[in-house]
């Protein structure tokens, strides 16, 4: 039987997920139809009823901006979502919707790829938006030793430490200029128009690896930033891309793709 899944966001053109999915389900000759809900969508609890009333319906991906409201709308809630406060993977499962958060799960699996230890690692999260938020668990999951936030809204990035730092033994705080980072994630949406995060040379030399979890054709403004100010081991984001698909891809088929033929595929 065929079976259907979707990704639900807005903007959604520019989404990769029909492609990484279909390319996964290539692997297992799975009869999967994987496609983009409409353009322009605001009523997206409508749209989530609507697509998963069909019976073929299997899951759903979410991206920004309606990773909130599909934590408000999942019957039942995995550990990463809760503790994130965010959704980014739907499924039926035992008659309920099911939400999970598989961001941080890519991110990690891609650190590791790219041989980068978070064990002990001391981390500088910059935004605080829905992206930045649901992958800090999985990063002390995988042993870091502190995140500190820095965002252009301070107040957003205090939500997040409040909310989080409350439920956790975590050393999350907001951000200090008298710290000093090993890896610094960028979190923000800056490197889709090109821009980069203030973050002073001082903060951004000292660190031994950037992340930046969009992805671009050219490395991004910030890897080319950091770049020039000496970091060697600079990382986009299409790892964390295949690796959270690949992860509601498992949760929705219990299958494990295989992701670098995908990342290849994708860069190629
Ligand atoms: P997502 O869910 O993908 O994280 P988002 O919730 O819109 O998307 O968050 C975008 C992040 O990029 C936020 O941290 C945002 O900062 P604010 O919280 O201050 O809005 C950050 N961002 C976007 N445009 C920015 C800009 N021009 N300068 C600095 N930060 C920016």
């Amino acid at each position: 039987m065929r079976r259907i899944c979707r990704v639900f966001g807005n903007p959604i053109a520019q989404s990769k997920s029909p492609l990484i999915h279909s390319l996964f389900a290539k692997q297992f000759d799975l009869d999967l139809g994987y496609d983009k809900c409409a353009d322009g969508i605001t009523d997206i609890e409508n749209a989530f009823t609507d697509f998963f009333k069909n019976e073929a319906a299997v899951g759903a991906n979410i991206t920004l901006p309606f990773k909130q409201r599909a934590f408000d709308f999942a019957d039942t809630l995995s550990s990463h979502a809760l503790r994130s406060g965010a959704v980014n993977t739907l499924f039926k499962k035992d008659g309920q919707l099911f939400g999970d958060n598989t961001d941080g799960r890519g991110l990690v699996w891609d650190f590791k790829r790219n041989g980068v230890t978070l064990k002990g690692a001391k981390v500088l999260l910059v935004g605080a938006g829905g992206a930045a938020k649901g992958c800090i668990p999985a990063l002390f999951d995988a042993g870091i030793s502190l995140l500190h936030i820095s965002n252009r809204t301070t107040a957003k990035a205090k939500v997040i430490v409040d909310q989080l730092a409350a439920n956790s033994d975590w050393n999350l705080s907001l951000f200090k200029d008298t710290e000093t980072y090993d890896v610094i994630i960028n979190a923000t949406s800056l490197s889709l128009h090109g821009q980069i995060p203030s973050i002073s040379t001082d903060i951004l030399s000292a660190a031994n690896v950037c992340y930046d979890m969009v992805y671009l054709d050219e490395p991004t403004a910030f890897l080319q930033h950091a770049r020039k100010v000496g970091i060697t081991t600079t990382i986009d984001g299409i790892g964390m891309l295949v690796g959270q698909a690949a992860e509601s891809f498992k949760l929705w088929f219990d299958l494990s793709p295989d992701l670098t033929s995908v990342i290849n595929t994708i860069k190629s």
